[in-house]
């Protein structure tokens, strides 16, 4: 080998991935002919390929959909959204409207679902060292309580039950049912929302949480999960901005005027 076929080397080795090969004349997905993946295949399918590295079977499919709809789209309301929206009247590109409410989806707006694959991945693990899954997620809620923190996946500002919980759920309990997923992860969630109840009022498991389900019993790691979520987001995020582009408003803030915030400063003063 000579020095300028190992500078090549190098160089091409630099970039090596297993996602994509790309050569004149030719894409392939994961070993698959883009071709092939164009006639036969779907979006949510590719999703699953490009990122996990195979195909889903039609459960994984259907459930990995049923979360990717679910998760698209909040209203205005939702600070990712309205920043988009924000953004887009401030003559920006529609791809720096999107990135720039992707870029709000952090731990606390939009993080609860890996948060949560990770607690229902905790709780798994230690029922599979023979602990009682009830007596895990009691102890899961109290040790939240104590540090004064929510449990991720449990709750909702606006919905006294989320109403993209339960056509999740019976999904989940479907294919556990039929021996196409392990179901442990499943048990972990509805124990912690057993657990959650106990004080007498329910806090049902949200979106995030019964994603997290979803996710967790597909073996999804917690970071990609959330990196799943804002590709679903990013859907609602687009469709906020372009919506909000229509309506030619130029420089949209946070109130609407003549509202301003209220200031609580000193009082004018001479300088
Ligand atoms: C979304 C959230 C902020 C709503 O909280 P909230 O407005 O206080 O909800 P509620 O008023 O219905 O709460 C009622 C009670 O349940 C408690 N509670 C609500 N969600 C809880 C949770 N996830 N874990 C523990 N306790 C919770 C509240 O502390 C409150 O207790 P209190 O009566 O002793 O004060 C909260 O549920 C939360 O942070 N959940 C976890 C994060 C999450 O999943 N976010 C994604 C939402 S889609």
């Amino acid at each position: 080998m000579t020095d300028g076929d190992r500078t090549v080397a190098d160089t091409t080795a630099w970039w090596a991935t297993g996602v994509t090969r790309i050569a004149p004349g030719e894409i392939g997905y994961r070993g698959y002919a883009v071709q092939d993946l164009i006639a036969e295949s779907d979006f949510v399918s590719t999703i699953w390929l490009l990122t996990r590295g195979e195909l889903p079977d039609a459960t994984t499919r259907r459930l990995l959909d049923a979360v990717l709809v679910a998760s698209a789209d909040h209203g205005p309301q939702a600070p990712s959204i309205a920043s988009a929206r924000m953004a887009i009247t401030c003559g920006v590109g529609v791809n720096s409207a999107v990135a720039n409410g992707v870029n709000v989806l952090g731990d606390t707006h939009g993080g609860a679902g890996q948060q949560c694959v990770a607690l229902l991945q905790r709780l798994v693990a230690a029922e599979r060292e023979g602990r009682d899954i009830d007596e895990l997620a009691i102890d899961a809620v109290a040790d939240h309580r104590a540090r004064g923190a929510f449990v991720p996946g449990f709750g909702h500002r606006f919905h006294p039950r989320d109403p993209r919980r339960d056509p999740i759920l019976a999904l989940v309990e479907r294919a556990v049912a039929g021996g196409e997923l392990e179901g442990a992860a499943l048990r972990a969630g509805l124990a912690l929302e057993r657990a959650l109840a106990a004080r007498g009022r329910p806090i049902p498991m949200n979106i995030d949480g019964i994603s997290a389900i979803v996710y967790a019993e597909l073996g999804v790691e917690p970071e990609l999960a959330r990196g799943l979520f804002v590709l679903s987001r990013s859907v609602g995020i687009l469709a906020h901005a372009w919506e909000e582009a229509g309506t030619g408003r130029r420089i949209k803030g946070p109130l609407p005027p003549p509202l301003l915030a209220d200031y609580t400063g000193p009082q004018a003063r001479p300088l």
